[in-house]
């Protein structure tokens, strides 16, 4: 249980929690990629070069992301994710540009790359959202190949899960193991972001997350800022998160400000119902300003500028 203390805390009626570093403070970066996670430095990794050679930003996002999707040891993304309790990988993914153009994909099978898939709805289609089997016709019309998502490994961890079959999904954000969402600034300004998972390990066949929602997993406004969230992504989908920290931003807060912000009317409106959950929000300004923000201890962000490419740990909300 929250107490009262902490919640109190919490909304900054007394003290501070968590240990809180000014990153608004920091010098202004551009070009700048920033994801989720500790695997993001590899995601970064590849989407700076992208982005060092000139290129566009919503290209090194697909690019940068594409390294997590194809890598089984990571259970949370692509190719290697943990399935449903139906034993199926349903992977999640959106992609947005600095001009409101978006794509996105939910519940795919099948196909390693969801995020190359969101895209080409973005570009090829006069939809926003494909979904299931829907979503998979489309990826093999236009040229993806079909792959077994299932690794031995998760295969393994489902069949252990099932010997209880005690229905609690949640996303394996301890092993710091989750969602990857990125946001680039090019060297021409543009603003773009991606967000791409396999979803909560053993969730209900068809539960769609947070991060194929435009506003919730993922929001880009050109001339504002961006902002994307990790964690269990029914909390995002009711805050319109992502959204709202951009929202946040445009009325004049810095990206630090405007997820603390946005943090603390989820934890005014749902109290108890999501201390023990973690919702981690990564969010940029036009100006390259980064904010990171955590309910609970344990998020960390990768960040890359000016050729250094580091991970940090976020500032958080709850002691407990
Ligand atoms: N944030 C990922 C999910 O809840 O599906």
């Amino acid at each position: 249980m929250l107490s009262r203390k902490n919640f109190l805390r919490a909304l900054g009626l007394v003290g501070v929690a968590g240990m809180v570093k000014d990153l608004d403070a920091s010098p202004r970066r551009k070009p700048l990629v920033v994801s989720t996670w500790d695997f993001g430095l590899a995601a970064n990794a590849a989407a700076w070069k992208v982005l060092q050679s000139g290129g566009y930003a919503l290209d090194a996002v697909e690019a940068g992301v594409a390294i997590p999707e194809a890598d089984p040891k990571i259970t949370s993304v692509g190719y290697g994710g943990y399935p449903d309790r139906d034993g199926r990988v349903t992977l999640d993914s959106c992609i947005m540009d600095e001009a409101w153009n978006c794509g996105s994909v939910a519940c795919l099978e099948h196909i390693m790359h969801p995020s190359a898939v969101a895209r080409r709805v973005m570009d090829k289609t006069p939809h926003v959202m494909l979904v299931g089997d829907g979503a998979l016709k489309f990826a093999l019309e236009q040229g993806f190949s079909k792959t077994d998502l299932l690794t031995p490994e998760a295969e393994q961890a489902w069949k252990q899960w099932l010997e209880k079959s005690e229905y609690k999904p949640e996303p394996n954000w301890e092993l710091n193991h989750d969602t990857i969402g990125m946001l680039a600034i090019d060297q021409q300004q543009r603003l773009c972001g991606i967000c791409t998972t396999s979803g909560q390990a053993w969730k209900m066949h068809g539960r769609v997350g947070d991060s194929p929602v435009i506003g919730a997993g993922l929001y880009v406004d050109g001339e504002v800022g961006a902002a994307t969230c990790s964690g269990l992504g029914e909390e995002m989908i009711r805050s319109a998160a992502s959204h709202s920290i951009v929202e946040a931003m445009r009325s004049g807060m810095k990206p630090q400000k405007a997820c603390e912000d946005v943090m603390k009317r989820i934890l005014k409106k749902r109290g108890n119902k999501v201390s023990k959950t973690q919702v981690c929000f990564l969010a940029v300004d036009i100006h390259g300003n980064v904010g990171a923000y955590s309910l609970l201890k344990g998020f960390e962000y990768a960040i890359t500028h000016d050729g250094r490419n580091e991970v940090l740990q976020a500032p958080y909300m709850l002691n407990e």
